[in-house]
């Protein structure tokens, strides 16, 4: 049986009163919860890290960060370190969020950089990859899914690879006004994922969870989760409010008896 994962991307929004109401309520709805079928994790800002590891510290909820710089230590005002991020508890770091990529105009050679950091410091990476909505239009999706996992993966250390994950997360279908992808498109671009992660890494390719992520709400997330190479789902706003975040899980996940 598969391996699912699900989680959520606070963004900007939640401040440490805000975190720490929520993962009080996640983790008393989920006190009887562990599976070793499924793994849950939250993101949250980095100013409710420390509140939200302390909070997490005996819940099987695993704390991601949103972003990370790709050196240790260095002058570089402003940035956050691995070695930090790893003080405060964090075990998983996104990079690349779309929002990164696209406002912060971050490259991929710069994420290729965080990502073998993270993978050196056995941070788990969840590298975000996913095309906008003209590469969409132009049918060059794939080949825009293609350059980013072989540029931001580049050199990625073979015996780290249990550690990697990677969400697709359509440029388009992200946010307030994203438009919530076909089911079949986007298992189509899974598929494409998965057939690039092979030539890259060959069977261990198989065996890196891809993950979706654009506007996943409670009536569209079945319809993901039946597409084959779809192993779990990273929701932004549906989940942002412990009682949502919980009963997504229950749904999707307890009737499979994860
Ligand atoms: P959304 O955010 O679910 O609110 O579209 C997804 C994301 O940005 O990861």
């Amino acid at each position: 049986m598969k391996h699912y994962y699900f989680g959520t991307n606070m963004k900007m929004y939640k401040t440490t009163k805000n975190t720490s109401d929520f993962l009080t309520g996640l983790t008393g709805l989920l006190h009887d919860f562990h599976s070793d079928k499924l793994t849950l994790f939250v993101i949250p800002s980095y100013t409710s890290l420390e509140a939200a590891s302390h909070i997490l510290k005996e819940s099987p909820v695993l704390l991601g960060a949103q972003n990370m710089h790709w050196e240790e230590e260095g002058q570089f005002s402003g940035e956050i370190s691995v070695k930090m991020l790893k003080d405060l508890g964090v075990s998983m770091v996104m990079i690349g969020h779309s929002e990164r990529r696209h406002i912060f105009n971050e490259a991929d050679s710069d994420l290729n950089k965080k990502v073998l950091c993270a993978a050196s410091h056995d941070m788990i990476p969840l590298l975000c990859i996913g095309e906008t909505k003209r590469e969409k239009d132009t049918g060059v999706s794939d080949e825009i899914l293609r350059m980013q996992l072989k540029q931001d993966l580049y050199n990625f250390p073979k015996d780290k690879l249990k550690n990697l994950r990677i969400a697709y997360e359509p440029v388009w279908a992200i946010g307030v006004s994203g438009i919530p992808a076909p089911a079949a498109y986007v298992g189509e671009r899974h598929k494409a994922m998965r057939k690039c992660l092979k030539e890259l890494f060959g069977e261990s390719g198989s065996r890196i969870p891809l993950l979706f992520g654009g506007s996943v709400n409670p009536q569209n997330a079945p319809e993901y989760l039946k597409e084959t190479e779809v192993d779990g789902l990273f929701v932004g706003r549906s989940a942002w409010d412990a009682e949502n975040y919980y009963d997504m899980v229950k749904t999707l996940f307890f009737s499979r008896n994860l």
